[in-house]
C-alpha cells in the first residue's frame, strides 16, 4: 500500500510508529534555495510537543528534528528532504494490557481486520505520534511559502472545547500565544482550564473544534474541479486523527442560510488603495520586522519611514522594491525612489461566507477552515470490548493520554494547511505562472 503520501507537487510522505526508533518525514518536490534549519522546523514541532503543561499528555518526547538530506549550506537543494524524529520516551510496558484487546474509538480493530498484523504499542501507526512527522514537513513548507509569499500568514487556534464556545466578539489575535489552549479568548482560557482540569482528574476527556485561518493568500490557487483548493485541505484535516468533520467557511451552517445572507457581494476597491510599487536604489534587507529605510541622506531623519508588517517589498538587484498603499504614499519616497508602477488593488467583499474560495480557487480572502476532533478514546473508565480471539471482555486505557486532543491539534492543522498552500502555490507556479486575470479598466 504506498497510501501514505499527500500533495502533487510538494509532496509529503511520513514514515515510521509510536514505539518504533524513529519517525519522520520524506519531502519531496521542495522548491530549490530555500534558507531552511532545523532549528526553524524545531520551532513548530515544539508547539506539538507532548508535556509541556497540564492539559497534554505527560508523555516527555523531545521530538527534536533532523535534517538528514535535501539541505545544503543552509538552502533546501531541491532534492528529498529526509526529516526525522528519534522516538525517546516509549513506555511499551504500558500497552501490555491491551496486546490481545481492542481500544474502544482506537484503529486497533479496524488495523487487525484489514492487516492481519498490528503494533499494539501505542497503536502504532496510527497513534497521532505520526502527526510530529507533519509539523516537520509543514515547518518546511512555511518556509518555501515564506520565500514565494512572503505576505502569507497561518495561524491555528481552538474556538469550541466540548460545549464550551469562544465568545467571537472576544477575539484577539494576541491571545492565542498567551494561554495553553491557543484560544484567542481570555475569558474562554480561564473557563476552559477549570472546565479541562475536572475532566483530567476524572480521567475523562472532550473534543475540541480548531479553526485555521490563512491570511495574504493570492486569489487564484486552485482548480477545478479534482484539483479544487478546498477539497485538498478538507481532505488534509479530516487525515489527522481523531478529526470527525471538516468545514470550509460557513460550513454546515451554510445549510441555514438563504442565497442573499450566503452570497458574498462584491465591490471594487477605492483607488485609494491601489499599490504603488516603488524601487529604492541602494537599499538592502537586514533582518525582518519592521525597517527604517534610508533612501539618500544618512542625516535626514525626515525621510526615514518605517515599513510595516503590510507592506510587501523584495530585494531586487541593485536594490529593494516596495510596495504601498497609493494613500500612504510619500512624495519623498518618490522623490528618491524613481517612478512608482501603480498596482490595482484587489476587489473587497462584504463578508467572508465562503472562507475564501469560490469554485475550488481562493478568493484573496482569508482562507479559513474549520475542524472537530472527538474525545480522547483513552480514558480512566471501565469500558466494554472484545479479544483477538473473540471474547467479550473489559478495558481501561492506561498510560499517560491527552484530556481534550484539540490542544495538540492546533499546530497539526497550520502544518497541513502550510502544506496544501504550498503545494498549490506551486500548481498555480507552474501553469499559469505570473499571467493571472487583473480586474480594472484596462481588462
Ligand atoms: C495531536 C493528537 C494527540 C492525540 N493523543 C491521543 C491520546 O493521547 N490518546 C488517545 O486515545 N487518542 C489520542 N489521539 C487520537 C487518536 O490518535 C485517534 O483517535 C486514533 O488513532 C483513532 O483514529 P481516528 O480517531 O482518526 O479514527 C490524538 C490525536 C491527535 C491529533
Amino acid at each position: 500500500m504506498s497510501i501514505n503520501s499527500f500533495g502533487h507537487l510538494f509532496r509529503v510522505t511520513t514514515w515510521g510508529e509510536s514505539h518504533g526508533p524513529a519517525l519522520g518525514a520524506t519531502v519531496d518536490g521542495c522548491p530549490p534555495g530555500v534558507p531552511v534549519d532545523a532549528a526553524m522546523i524545531q520551532h513548530w514541532l515544539d508547539k506539538r510537543k507532548p508535556g509541556q503543561n497540564k492539559y497534554t499528555t505527560q508523555r516527555r518526547e523531545a521530538d527534536e528534528v533532523r535534517i538528514l538530506s535535501g539541505v545544503f549550506e543552509g538552502v533546501t537543494t531541491g532534492t528529498p528532504v529526509q526529516l526525522m524524529i528519534e522516538n525517546t520516551d516509549q513506555r511499551s510496558k504500558d500497552y501490555g494490557d491491551i496486546k490481545d484487546k481492542f481500544r474502544p474509538g482506537h484503529a486497533d480493530i479496524t488495523y487487525f481486520q484489514k492487516y492481519g498484523v498490528r503494533d499494539y504499542r501505542g497503536g502504532g501507526r496510527s497513534s497521532a505520534r505520526e502527526t510530529a512527522s507533519r509539523v516537520a514537513a509543514g515547518g518546511l513548507a512555511r518556509e518555501a511559502i515564506k520565500a514565494i509569499a512572503p505576505q502569507v500568514q497561518i495561524t491555528g487556534y481552538m474556538v469550541q472545547m466540548g460545549p464550551h464556545k469562544i465568545d467571537r466578539d472576544a477575539f484577539d489575535w494576541n491571545q492565542i500565544e498567551q494561554n495553553p489552549f491557543w484560544v484567542p479568548d481570555a475569558r474562554a482560557a480561564t473557563d476552559w482550564a477549570e472546565y479541562l482540569d475536572g475532566l483530567r482528574k476524572s480521567g475523562s476527556s472532550v473534543g475540541a473544534i480548531i479553526e485555521v485561518v490563512a491570511r495574504g493568500v493570492p486569489a487564484g490557487l486552485g482548480a477545478p474541479v479534482y484539483g479544487k483548493l478546498d477539497t485538498d485541505l478538507a481532505a488534509a484535516m479530516m487525515s489527522i486523527n481523531a478529526v470527525k468533520g471538516v468545514e470550509i467557511g460557513e460550513g454546515m451552517s451554510a445549510a441555514m442560510l438563504t442565497g442573499e445572507l450566503n452570497a458574498d457581494e462584491i465591490f471594487a476597491p477605492p483607488a485609494s488603495e491601489d499599490i504603488v510599487e516603488i524601487f529604492f536604489k541602494g537599499a538592502r534587507l537586514e533582518s525582518t520586522g519592521t525597517y527604517i529605510i534610508r533612501p539618500q541622506n544618512e542625516n535626514d531623519k525626515e525621510r526615514w519611514f518605517k515599513v510595516k508588517d503590510l507592506f510587501h517589498f523584495t530585494e531586487t538587484e541593485g536594490g529593494m522594491t516596495l510596495q504601498v498603499a497609493r494613500k500612504a504614499l510619500n512624495k519623498r519616497m518618490i522623490a528618491n525612489g524613481g517612478l512608482p508602477i501603480v498596482k490595482r488593488a484587489e476587489p473587497r467583499y462584504s463578508s467572508n461566507h465562503a472562507g475564501g474560495i469560490l469554485g475550488g480557487i481562493s478568493t484573496g480572502q482569508d482562507i479559513v477552515v474549520r475542524f472537530a476532533v472527538k474525545p480522547t478514546s483513552s480514558i480512566l473508565t471501565t469500558r466494554k470490548t472484545i479479544t483477538k480471539t473473540g471474547e467479550e471482555t473489559e478495558i481501561i486505557t492506561k498510560g499517560r493520554h491527552d484530556p481534550c486532543v484539540g490542544i495538540r491539534a492546533v499546530p497539526v492543522g497550520e502544518a497541513m494547511m502550510a502544506c496544501v498552500l504550498l503545494d498549490h502555490m506551486l500548481l498555480h507556479r507552474g501553469q499559469v505562472g505570473e499571467n493571472r486575470g487583473t480586474i480594472g479598466p484596462d481588462a
